[in-house]
């Protein structure tokens, strides 16, 4: 792992703890699921060093360069830095584009591009974390179901580790280029004929049967790589938190590592404040927006629909651990319409930055919340664009078939008058 060169990693142990009857497990007990049913937490010793120096040694590190998960290994997974499965993963951007900021009536606005990751999404950070956990407990096959983006970066994790993966996708509900990418990293690939969060209750079921080792966001390890999502921004924003982290919601993995990130950050002293959460729903998938409006008084489950089909989510596995991440930070939960989303989406790619449209409910959502006053003027916000353009062609392609033409000057400027006269 080359992160370990310019700053050795302390192999302080960790161990997992379940947050509901709070059953201490050992940090490599294979089960991704407590006895009682109830879902796991990682834990760390404290750093022994905290505050400026465990700065100094993760901006050390950063200059060194190496993977941007594994540079926090302290606060990820001390004990598997050394072996981990890594491409390297991270380091994505922090970009502020005029006309993006302009749209959604935010001055300072930062972008966080995780679609410049690996796979071309956020999930490569819990991924490379998720395979080296399934690679140190000797896992004989990894399994996920999924919206696309975890299979398409657990299939290429498992192929990098050599272990075999077997994905579970909705039929008919996956976009094309994530599809594509489970195949090519060789994932054996299973469509149902039902919505992800029917596969996804599947293969929690088939999971022990089959002895594969699950790496859906239930499974912790997930969790502690997306978290250096946050903790990446903090540092690339010179640990001056934000104000506002804005984030898609589907499944609530993120919610939940964002939530953990930050505790954690304030808990080591690499922050003093932490920046509320935002966490964003297409309106047609919202339950938690549902939930949070009436307090969190009950569980939700829709059935969902909406355009963006990463978030096309009606049952939210990480519910309660969401729950806490936002009453921790005094967050918010609110859900656009896919008609702000697409708008929102295609702000973002004519900036020439590009996102596939569930990304795009960060920004739709950051211009719900400024125009509602929620965020308030001159505030500084993150929003998090999820996944990279490609994955989702289809959708740009409708209704936006090049014109062909004879190769000629004569065609050409035939063609490019009437596009003009057109307009
Ligand atoms: N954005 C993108 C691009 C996603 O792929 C996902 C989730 C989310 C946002 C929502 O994140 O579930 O942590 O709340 N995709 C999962 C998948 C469900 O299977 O790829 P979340």
């Amino acid at each position: 792992m080359t992160d370990s060169r310019s700053a050795p990693i302390e192999t302080a142990p960790s161990w997992q703890l379940c947050a509901a009857c709070g059953t201490r497990l050992s940090e490599t007990d294979a089960r991704t699921i407590c006895a009682c049913g109830g879902m796991l937490d990682v834990q760390h010793s404290a750093p022994k060093a905290p505050g400026p120096e465990l700065r100094a040694l993760f901006d050390a590190r950063r200059s060194a360069g190496g993977s941007g998960v594994w540079r926090f290994a302290e606060i990820v997974l001390p004990a598997a830095a050394v072996s981990a499965v890594s491409r390297p993963e991270g380091n994505t951007p922090l970009v502020e584009s005029r006309a993006v900021s302009d749209w959604a009536g935010i001055e300072r606005l930062h972008l966080k591009e995780e679609g410049l990751n690996p796979t071309g999404s956020f999930k490569d950070r819990g991924m490379t974390v998720g395979v080296t956990q399934a690679r140190r407990i000797g896992a004989s096959a990894v399994a996920c179901a999924s919206t696309g983006n975890t299979a398409a970066s657990m299939a290429a994790y498992a192929a990098l580790a050599g272990i075999p993966a077997l994905v579970v996708v909705p039929a008919g509900q996956v976009a094309v280029g994530k599809l594509a990418q489970s195949f090519a990293y060789g994932a054996r690939t299973l469509a149902v004929r039902a919505d992800f969060d029917a596969c996804l209750a599947l293969l929690r079921q088939a999971a022990l049967r089959l002895g594969v080792y699950l790496l859906n966001s239930v499974n912790p390890f997930r969790i502690e790589g997306q978290k250096t999502i946050v903790l990446e921004t903090l540092q690339q924003l010179g640990w001056d938190p934000p104000d506002w982290i804005v984030v898609p919601a589907g499944n609530l993995g993120n919610t939940a590592a964002f939530g953990k990130a930050l505790r954690e950050a304030r808990e080591w002293g690499l922050v003093e404040r932490v920046p509320r959460l935002a966490a964003v729903q297409a309106a047609g998938a919202a339950p938690f927006a549902r939930g949070f409006r009436e307090g969190f008084a009950r569980r939700h489950r829709v059935t969902a629909e909406t355009v963006a089909t990463a978030i096309r989510i009606g049952d939210p596995a990480s519910w309660d651990r969401a729950v806490t991440a936002i009453g921790e930070t005094n967050g918010v939960v609110i859900d656009v319409t896919d008609a702000e989303i697409l708008e929102a989406k295609a702000v973002v790619d004519r900036a020439g930055i590009g996102c596939e449209p569930a990304s795009a409910a960060s920004v739709a959502g950051a211009r719900s919340l400024a125009r509602d006053g929620v965020i308030a003027r001159g505030q500084r916000v993150v929003a998090v664009l999820t996944g990279h353009l490609l994955k989702d062609p289809e959708i740009l392609l409708r209704g936006n078939t090049p014109r062909e033409i004879e190769p000629t000057l004569a065609a050409l400027e035939a063609a490019l008058r009437e596009d003009v006269s057109g307009r």
